[in-house]
């Protein structure tokens, strides 16, 4: 059967409601499953603004989001909730147990898929460490566990809907770089058939993507891969040397 979850971004402007300027403008690009994409660029470049319009938290003012090529605003909110994961920027916790958190976009997922998604998101030995395992309590905004615990939560959350698209936003920022590496690998091996997009501050977490996009105020500047970007595009230059 043909792989799911091929993303495609026609010529799309946006502006936030009551903004005069688009913060995104003639944005044009596809994203295949089995590859990964990855987005770069300076703070406000509008990565998250991006990334927000396929889950449609916001609709596009022209152009066309498409997902296998359906535009999403053809899309009722339940089949994008269970084709697309998206881990935030800010990742939220529910109060309530892991167990609890984990289940929220698959209800029916068994133990087993669970301690899976928690082994790919590097979080397995942080929900072992207690006895209470996956009843351990999440306060309210998840302020008893860590910033990098509370990123390998809501990445072993979304690995547990098993979508057609996941996207990252920003979501490896808060680990070091040997377990960036490590949950990489992992996350690449269970993710084989699903489209995966990567927002990255850090060049190391994006070099091996099979295409890059550099942002720069809302345009895309450059796109290619980690090593023809080297050679043709200053502004990736300057992130790298950043
Ligand atoms: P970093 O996460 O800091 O790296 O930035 P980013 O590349 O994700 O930029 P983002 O998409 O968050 O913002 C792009 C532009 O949109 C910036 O100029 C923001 O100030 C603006 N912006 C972001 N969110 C909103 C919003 O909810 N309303 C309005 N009016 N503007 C916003
Ligand atoms: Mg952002």
């Amino acid at each position: 059967a043909e792989k799911k979850g091929r993303v495609e971004f026609r010529d799309v402007t946006f502006k936030y409601p009551g903004a005069e300027a688009p913060v995104l403008s003639n944005i044009s690009f596809t994203a295949e499953p089995g590859k990964t994409l990855a987005i770069i660029g300076s703070t406000g470049a509008g990565k998250t603004t991006l990334v927000s319009l396929l889950p449609r938290l916001y609709d596009v003012a022209s152009g066309d989001v498409l997902l296998d090529g359906v535009p999403v605003t053809k899309m009722d909110a339940s089949e994008i909730t269970s084709r697309v994961s998206a881990v935030p920027q800010k990742p939220y916790l529910f109060s309530g147990t892991i167990e609890h958190n984990l289940r929220f976009g698959k209800p029916e997922a068994t133990d087993e898929e669970l301690w899976d998604a928690l082994e790919t998101a590097q979080a397995k030995g942080f929900v072992e460490e207690k006895s209470s395992g996956l009843n351990r309590r999440i306060a309210q905004g998840g302020t008893n566990v860590s910033g990098g615990q509370r990123q390998r939560l809501s990445i072993a959350r979304a690995l547990v809907t098993k979508p057609n698209v996941y996207l990252f936003d920003d979501s490896f920022s808060a680990l070091d770089v040997a377990t960036d590496a490590r949950l990489r690998k992992a996350l690449k091996a269970k993710t084989r058939d699903a489209t995966v997009i990567i927002v990255a501050q850090r060049v190391s977490t994006i070099a091996d993507a099979d295409e890059i996009l550099v942002l720069d105020n809302g345009r895309i500047v450059d796109r290619g891969t980690h090593d023809e970007l080297l050679e043709t595009s200053p502004t990736y230059q300057e992130i790298v040397e950043s």
